[in-house]
């Protein structure tokens, strides 16, 4: 019997292509883990009018841990036109996957690390004053509350009248009395004390826990009074239990502005959902981009770690195939260190660092070039190239008697 055993829910898109790859790191470093697939996203709600079957809740229940691809998602209408034809006109509505098992599980923190790797030819530059450039270092870890705010998923297009006559008692409703309920759309924004302590609590933990000298709120609260007050109040509330750690309070337009500016200034940065999201892709931009941006959603059982990349559909069908699989690479080691695998986590993390810095092995988005099939033609690494590179630098373990049997390449290990 294996120690763990992981979810894997590839989803669409190039997700399968990511997926698979980061097994192939988890076996070479010896993570005692067994692999569970499951479905979930576009595929799925084609076939079965729901894109989150009971079937992977169920899995997802049981083993706590789960890695997860990319799903395709589509608006409305098209959504209801991609279903098979037995289930059309049956009354199935497509909700996001990813937001449902968000809520599902109460998956409330959002952990998104934005680390530069010394040498990535995406790293942000900066023109200095006498017109040469500096490359700062990018540390930056966005918690990002995952379940509520804008997020919250209470809205309506031509809302009830109870909705209309409960919004009518308050003063600034007035301008939007006249406004005929189909040319009404309205999305609530929601924030619960609860929710706002934790995220800032645990941004607080991870600063203290990796040596971080400040954490940043990130909020409009001179406007959104109400939602990012409370946000901002709690923070303040939490920040007084760490003394060694400074809070910071910026808002969300002005911290895109200074990001570009001065991102080195940054270290935890802790925002509601919609912002959070905005931030982290941020300062993701700064770090190397969609090819480097992983995330984990963690809730007090369940933890789910993902690239926060989509399922690329026009990359999907390439082979072989050219994205980049180090957000998916990252995502898995955030599992490992999730659940105390910090040797395991380091050394995939050294292996990744080494193959960026070495400069060799690079995909398509790291050579700045346009995606495509004939981008392995002009020199980029395929994904299982990428892959192979950095099974090649993964150090033996500290404690090992003999050194470890890789696997390097080979289709032995690709789940497809
Ligand atoms: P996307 O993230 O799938 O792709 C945008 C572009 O970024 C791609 O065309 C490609 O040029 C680049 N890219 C993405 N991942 C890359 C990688 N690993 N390596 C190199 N380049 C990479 O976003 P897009 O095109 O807006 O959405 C496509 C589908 O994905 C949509 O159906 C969307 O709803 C869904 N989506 C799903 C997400 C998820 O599963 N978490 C997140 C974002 C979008
Ligand atoms: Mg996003």
């Amino acid at each position: 019997m294996a120690q763990y055993t992981i979810v894997t829910m590839p989803g669409d898109g190039i997700g399968n292509q990511v997926l698979p790859e980061a097994l192939r790191l988890l076996k070479a470093v010896g993570f005692d883990a067994q692999y569970m697939h499951a479905d979930i996203g576009w595929e799925c709600w084609r076939r079965e009018g729901n894109a989150l079957p009971e079937r992977t809740i169920e899995l997802l229940a049981r083993h706590k841990l789960g890695l997860f691809g990319a799903i395709t998602s589509k608006p409305k209408k098209e959504a209801e036109a991609e279903l098979k034809p037995e289930l059309k006109g049956r009354g199935y509505s497509y909700f996001s996957p990813i937001v449902t098992m968000r809520q599902r599980f109460h998956l409330d923190t959002c952990i998104r690390p934005c680390i530069s790797f010394p040498g990535n030819p995406l790293n942000f530059i900066r023109k200095r004053s006498d017109e040469g450039f500096e490359e700062p270092l990018v540390n930056v870890v966005v918690f990002r509350q995952n379940t509520e705010g804008l997020y919250a998923g209470v809205e309506w297009t031509n809302p009830p009248e109870q909705v209309r006559a409960a919004l009518t008692t308050h003063p600034k409703f007035n301008p939007f009395m006249a406004t005929p309920g189909p040319d009404l759309a309205i999305s609530v924004r929601i924030i619960t004390r609860n929710a706002a302590r934790k995220i800032s609590q645990a941004a607080f933990e991870w600063a203290k826990k990796y040596g971080y000298k400040s954490v940043t709120i990130c909020e409009k609260p001179n406007v959104l009074r109400e939602t990012s007050g409370m946000m901002e109040d709690e923070c303040k509330a939490v920040a007084k239990k760490y003394p060694g750690i400074a809070l910071r309070s910026t808002n969300i337009d002005a911290q895109t502005m200074w990001l570009t500016k001065n991102p080195e200034d940054y270290g935890v940065v802790v925002a509601s959902n919609l912002f959070g999201d905005v931030i982290s892709d941020a300062f993701a931009g700064l770090i190397g981009g969609l090819g480097f941006a992983a995330s984990g959603n963690i809730g007090d059982e369940v933890a789910v770690f993902e690239p926060t990349h989509g399922s690329a559909p026009k990359y999907a069908e390439l082979d072989p195939p050219i994205v980049n699989p180090i957000a998916m690479f990252l995502s898995a080691v955030m599992l490992l260190e999730h659940i105390g695998e910090n040797e395991k986590a380091g050394r995939i993390r050294d292996a990744i660092a080494a193959v960026v810095k070495e400069g060799k092995v690079r995909t398509y988005d790291m050579l700045r070039i346009p995606g495509g099939a004939k981008a392995i033609r002009q020199g980029a690494a395929s994904t299982f190239q990428m892959t192979d590179a950095v099974l090649a630098k993964l150090k033996p373990p500290a404690n090992a008697q003999t050194a470890p049997e890789y696997v390097v390449a080979g289709d032995g290990n690709r789940v497809r």
